[in-house]
């Protein structure tokens, strides 16, 4: 029979790349505007690639096995991922969530059978942050000890560390851009919460064209998750490049990573674009991704970049962010 699938992780991977050519006739704009639609992975987001290649990477290190339960500490999206295809081969998953996940993201986990808890129920984390000794890799040492202490094996697949997060976008991410542009990528716009995604794909492009721009974008200290009361904050996103600020809070990938230039975006203006975009080329886009696609119409507008391909990452889409206030609803129709 025809093009039947059997398995979601077939669907993983050879997402669009798509020009938004409707908003840069409105707005002018004279570089090529592309976004990696990476909504079309089949839990929804960018992080399908590293939860499968975690997966599969630890099953062939032989270190998960048949029955086993797969812990992970994450912001919504690589829990999802991993939930997915946890159901599909038959484990368990338990996930931290750090503060501020909005509420469907949640609800998704829930649905596909994951087990939800809050990073403060990771024995030692509330005193930690209370006494300001809290650090990444404390936080990691928590979880493990919490995996150490279950009576069933509990694997800590830890994407902060694990080489198979940014080996998921040197392989895959990476040479898909890389085909439907015939090579002719100037300048790469990311978020970063690991950084899994833009260390993956800088090495992949570095590695073919040393003229290429690495873009890294982070939320404003005003709009970030968790330590803002700023309803308008960029979810999934970590900070980047702030001088000063500590290599122990640091996703660990991060720290010495070689990058161009780091775009702060606030939440308000990641919000406008999202909305916007929706109207002028109907693609609907989640906080982090209006936050890259913005941060890639600054770089676009520099008269150094007329005529430049750049490409924005766009983790994931509005769907899960219905009960923020990005896509507000004036009046609810009765
Ligand atoms: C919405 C969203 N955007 C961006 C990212 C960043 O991806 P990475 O962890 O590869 O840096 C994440 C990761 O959790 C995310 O959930």
């Amino acid at each position: 029979m025809g093009n039947i699938i059997t398995n979601i992780e077939q669907l993983v991977g050879r997402t669009p790349l798509f020009e938004f050519e409707n908003y840069e006739k409105k707005h002018d704009v004279k570089a090529k505007l592309l976004g990696k639609l990476e909504y079309f992975n089949p839990s929804g987001s960018v992080k399908d690639r590293a939860a499968l290649n975690m997966i599969k990477a630890a099953e062939r290190d032989g270190i998960l096995h048949p029955g086993d339960t797969i812990v992970e500490n994450t912001s919504g999206n690589t829990g999802i991922g991993l939930a997915a295809f946890s159901a599909s081969r038959g484990y368990k998953l338990t996930v931290f969530l750090e503060p501020g996940q909005s509420e469907e993201r949640q609800k998704i986990l829930r649905a596909y059978g994951a087990e939800l808890k809050s990073m403060l129920d990771v024995p030692g984390v509330p005193e930690a942050l209370a006494n300001g000794t809290f650090t990444t890799q404390f936080y990691q040492d928590a979880i493990q000890a919490y995996c150490d202490a279950q009576p069933t094996h509990h694997f800590f697949i830890n994407q902060l560390i694990n080489e198979a997060n940014p080996r998921a976008h040197y392989e895959t991410t990476g040479p898909e851009i890389w085909e439907d542009t015939d090579g002719k990528v100037d300048i790469l716009v990311a978020t970063s919460g690991t950084a899994g995604t833009i260390t993956g794909l800088a090495k992949f492009f570095r590695e073919r064209n040393k003229d290429i721009k690495i873009v890294a974008v982070q939320a404003d200290v005003t709009s970030r998750p968790g330590g803002s009361e700023n309803p308008q904050t960029i979810d999934g996103t970590a900070p980047f490049g702030d001088p000063g600020f500590p290599d122990g809070l640091k996703a660990p990938f991060i720290v010495g990573f070689d990058y161009d230039e780091c775009i702060d975006v606030k939440g308000e203006d990641a919000y406008a674009l999202g909305r916007e975009i929706t109207k002028t080329d109907g693609v609907f886009l989640g906080q982090s991704a209006a936050a890259a696609l913005y941060a890639a119409t600054l770089v676009a507008a520099r008269p150094e970049n007329e005529g430049k391909n750049i490409v924005a990452i766009l983790a994931d889409n509005g769907m899960k962010y219905l009960s923020t206030n990005m896509y507000p609803l004036d009046k609810k129709v009765q």
